[in-house]
């Protein structure tokens, strides 16, 4: 016999075994290939080419795979911003090598496909993950329940965590380094390292202060990420017993020790080579002081 709980609003049914099921009801409940008035519906394969996988299915890969194509472009960066300048210990030396591989990620097609599209594919669909999981908890487990109160929803994990602020230190770094030159006659040609180099000998404080935090959560996101699609993360132990514990401290240790690297690396080339170069001289000088000051809010002051 079904009984209902109160506390959990659930109702719970006495097993059915399938074979016992008859005809009338089977038909009423899996769709009837001979009913013509409700035929079932038929796979989703026939209709679309696709073959059958749910939004969540869909959803994770859009958000695993756009992530591989910003790594792709997040390697080319280091190499530009930190590594070659580290390589030759000077900024105008290491402007000929950015020069160079530029025309790969800048410009059309290849800054919408290897930044922006993964970029935001990349978010949006972390977000929409978020909405379609809550709504199968909501469906399995509750009754009506205000979509905003916080029951069902997933709990947003550290990586996610750092996710959210790392979108908005990069869109301002997007913004400041190619919305605003845009702007100017000759756009982003007159754009290159010496522009970070003259924004840290002016302004110090802002500019170690936003590029710290860019780098140390974004290479903390990237590479938590990146153990996380490996399943190496702490959680992702599969050990049992006493042993569990040591594997994931382990496991803690190492992701951290490799994030505190890559961020290390990149603050010794950026903040030690180009935060280092010094003001831009004469009438660049002054033009990067004009694109600095149309940064919203603080650019007043700079
Ligand atoms: C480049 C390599 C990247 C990797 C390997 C990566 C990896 C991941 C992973 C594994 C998650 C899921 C976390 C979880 O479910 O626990 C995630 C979520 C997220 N990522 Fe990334 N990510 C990368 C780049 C980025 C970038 C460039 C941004 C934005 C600037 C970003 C923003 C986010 C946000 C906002 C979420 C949270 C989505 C949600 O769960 O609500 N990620 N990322």
């Amino acid at each position: 016999m079904a009984s209902y709980d109160r506390d959990s609003g659930l109702l719970e049914l006495e097993p059915s075994p399938v074979e016992d099921t008859p005809q009338e009801i089977k038909d009423g409940y899996f769709g009837s290939t001979d009913d013509t008035e409700n035929p079932a519906q038929p796979k989703r394969s026939a209709t679309l080419g696709l073959s059958q996988h749910s939004p969540v299915w869909y959803l994770s890969r859009i958000q695993k795979y756009s992530s591989y194509v910003f790594t792709a472009f997040g390697l080319a960066h280091i190499t530009n911003t930190s590594i070659i300048p580290l390589v030759t210990r000077s900024v105008p030396e290491s402007e000929r090598y950015l020069l160079l591989t530029r025309p790969y990620y800048q410009g059309l097609p290849a800054e919408p496909l290897l930044v922006i599209i993964p970029l935001w594919a990349h978010v949006i669909s972390g977000v929409a993950l978020r909405i379609v999981r809550r709504n199968i908890n909501a469906q399995r487990y509750g009754g009506k329940t205000s979509f905003l109160s916080s029951q069902f929803w997933p709990k947003v994990s550290g990586i996610s965590q750092l996710g959210y602020p790392f979108v908005w230190l990069l869109v301002g770094h997007i913004f400041i380094n190619r919305a605003i030159p845009n702007q100017f006659p000759g756009g982003q040609s007159n754009v290159n390292l010496s522009y970070v180099s003259h924004a840290f000998a002016k302004h110090p404080v802002v500019s170690y202060a936003g590029f710290t935090a860019l780098i140390s959560i974004g290479v903390s996101h990237i590479t938590w990420g990146w153990a996380k699609w490996l399943g190496w993360t702490p959680d992702q132990v599969t050990a049992q017993g006493g042993e569990r514990q040591m594997y994931k401290k382990r496991r803690w240790y190492i992701i951290n020790g490799i994030t505190a690297t890559v961020t290390g690396l990149w603050m010794a080339g950026g903040f030690g080579v180009v935060g280092k170069g010094g003001l831009a001289p004469g009438y660049i000088g002054r033009l990067y002081d004009q694109m600095y000051q149309r940064i919203p809010l603080v650019g007043q002051w700079m």
